[in-house]
């Protein structure tokens, strides 16, 4: 059996994927599993074409991302400039993600996939984070960090995969969720990890060698009396030839006590059982002439690869042709002659048909308190608020912190409701700093829960309000990043509010992460030194556009600023109140305009003098 060079066109039309671009992104996707995972490949072509081309996007994208970092040169040298193509990748997939379209055609197929299954992208980051780390070639000391490298990196591709496949079977939930609930399938699921990625540290080990890579843990090596320097030197001894078999051999124990995923579609069970024996065969081949492994990559012997392929075929179709395939993935999308190419197609797969919904007013505050008119001039475009004082409000009254977070939530609904009133550009808020993460586990997970809820709440609201995302990435959960992410892109096209949450928000990460990107730009020779202004500088902030804070509020009654917006609001007004913010509503921010209103701001300059008395 060959597998064909070239899908049928109907492979993409079945999977909802039309545009031309698009399909090309998608092809470049499947060429590259096709020529880096023989078996991968070959499973793909027993699941229908939805879940076979979303297959070739996760796995075609991360092959496309590993190729750029494997950053050591042939004598183990870290190359820069593969490092700095790696940032660039990650940060145009950031940029893409946000806005739901994709600059290139392997990032186009893989947000496409993201987009249309819904996938969070925080798997793919902390992959990245792992690639970036690559850079400078990696080495394990022990099996324990080899572990820990696989369960950051190739366990949650693995359980993203599995996710596409139990939704064949009609399943919504996620195998975290089932691993989380079951803890044998979490450790069936690592160990069926491990099997895999052992065979291929053997049969990749040429590739590797030439990098200047060691795949395998040094412990290993020197359990078995194997030099490092004997491999490099490509030099095969018994010692080797012994490691390979016995590392064979614990592959094959682990392949085998792997037991095969309950409750699963017929089909998926033949592909997983298929990708299983091919696994075994490729494992096989691999201890079968342990010193070719030095000098290439073993394949799959034909005859036995066909005898397993073919009744699998069979048996796959048969299955899907009996219970086929419950999903459709995202609506098709619009048709190629509305920008064929342009931003934001694939997100029509979470839009409702009929185009984004027309925003609603904002609801009267209870009281009936209208917002005072500001002379235009005087008004702030731009307030900022650091929400304190939520955890002494609850403890005062004998109540959890959390619950404090809690009311502090809907403060904020009424006080986004006030801003839209007054007529607001940006409102700025500070949800959780980088130095929140101090506080107890518990209520770190209720603000994990708690942040993306109240956004949801105001994007549910379908208020005319902007959402923007100021923060790090590193440490919070892939799903708060997800829904962030995913706010932003539903409310891209709003126009009033600008409401910027910052949360994992440090005033000096910002303007760290800022420099380190502009440094990277220019030793890549992308950014000129000698043009660093502030306002180029700006344009690496977390959120570019955002203006100039004119007012700062802090509510609680600490008179500080705890790192919030250091480049922005170094000309703000500052103003603290003793309310703390569960207390606070829309009238707190009215007022808080009103009296900026009267404060004079100089910026530098001396005061103006209106009109000079008549000397006596
Ligand atoms: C602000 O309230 C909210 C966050 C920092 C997340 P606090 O939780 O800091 O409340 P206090 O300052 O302890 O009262
Ligand atoms: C600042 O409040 C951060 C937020 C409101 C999210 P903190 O309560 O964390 O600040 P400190 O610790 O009192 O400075
Ligand atoms: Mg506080």
């Amino acid at each position: 059996m060959r597998s064909p060079a070239v899908p049928a066109p109907g492979v993409y039309r079945r999977s909802g994927i039309h545009g031309a671009a698009l399909r090309r992104g998608y092809e470049a996707c499947r060429r590259a599993t096709r020529a880096t995972g023989e078996i991968e490949y070959a499973v793909s072509l027993l699941l229908p074409p939805p879940l076979r081309t979303a297959t070739w996007a996760l796995y075609g994208a991360v092959r496309a991302v590993d190729d750029l970092s494997d950053a050591a040169g042939p004598a183990g040298e870290a190359d820069p400039g593969r490092a700095a193509r790696l940032e660039a990748w990650i940060s145009a997939f950031d940029t893409d993600l946000r806005e739901g379209r994709g600059s290139d055609p392997v990032r186009r197929a893989l947000i496409h996939t993201m987009l249309t299954w819904n996938l969070p992208p925080g798997f793919l980051h902390t992959l990245f984070e792992e690639l970036r780390q690559d850079a400078d070639g990696r080495q394990f000391a022990t099996w324990q960090e080899w572990r820990h490298y696989n369960s950051l990196i190739n366990t949650p591709l693995v359980l993203r995969a599995s996710s596409l496949l139990l939704r064949a079977t009609g399943l919504s939930t996620e195998p975290e969720a089932i691993a989380a609930g079951v803890p044998d399938v979490a450790v069936a699921c690592q160990t069926a990890v491990e099997a895999v990625y052992l065979t291929d540290a053997l049969v990749d080990l040429s590739d590797d060698l030439g990098r200047g890579h060691v795949p395998l843990p040094q412990e290993a090596l020197d359990e078995a009396g194997v030099r490092r320097a004997d491999l490099l030197a490509r030099r095969t001894t018994p010692a080797f030839e012994e490691l390979v078999r016995r590392l064979a051999d614990r592959a094959r124990t682990w392949l085998d006590r792997t037991p095969p995923p309950p409750a699963l579609h017929p089909a998926v069970g033949v592909a997983l059982g298929a990708y299983t024996d091919l696994y075994r065969l490729r494992l096989k081949a691999a201890a079968a002439a342990p010193a070719a492994l030095l000098h290439r990559r073993p394949a799959l012997p034909r005859g036995a690869r066909l005898r397993l392929l073919l009744p699998a075929r069979a048996k796959a179709a048969l299955a899907w042709g009996l219970f086929p395939f419950p999903v459709r993935p995202g609506p098709p999308e619009p048709a190629p002659t509305t920008t064929p190419e342009g931003p934001g197609r694939a997100e029509g797969a979470h839009l409702p048909a009929s185009g984004p919904r027309p925003a609603v007013a904002p609801t009267p505050h209870p009281s009936g308190a209208r917002p005072p008119r500001l002379p235009g001039e005087a008004t702030p475009r731009h307030v900022a608020i650091v929400m304190d004082g939520n955890g002494r409000w609850a403890t005062a009254r004998g109540l959890p912190r959390t619950d404090g977070h809690r009311r502090g939530a809907e403060a904020l609904v009424d006080v986004v409701h006030g801003a839209l009133e007054i007529g607001l550009e940006y409102l700025t808020v500070y949800a959780f700093s980088t130095e929140n993460w101090k506080r107890p586990a518990a209520e770190l997970q209720a603000l994990m829960y708690e942040i993306p809820q109240i956004v949801r709440h105001l994007v549910d609201e379908n208020l005319d309000v902007r959402v923007r995302w100021a923060g790090a990435r590193s440490r919070l959960p892939a799903d708060v990043v997800e829904q962030l992410l995913r706010f932003e892109r539903l409310t891209r096209d709003r126009t009033g509010l600008t409401l910027t949450m910052c949360v994992n928000y440090g005033g000096r990460a910002e303007i760290t992460a800022a420099a380190a990107t502009l440094a990277r730009e220019a030793a890549a020779g992308k950014a000129d030194p000698g043009a660093v202004s502030e306002h180029a500088f700006a344009q690496y902030l977390y959120v570019p556009e955002l203006p100039d804070v004119d007012l700062l509020l802090r509510t609680g009654g600490d008179h500080r600023t705890s790192n919030f917006l250091p480049w922005q609001a170094t000309y703000a007004e500052l103003l603290f109140l003793d309310t703390p913010w569960p207390e606070a509503d829309r009238r707190d921010l009215w007022d808080a305009m009103g009296q900026y209103a009267r404060r004079t701001r100089r910026y530098g300059s001396v005061p103006r003098v209106v009109a000079q008395a008549a000397a006596p």
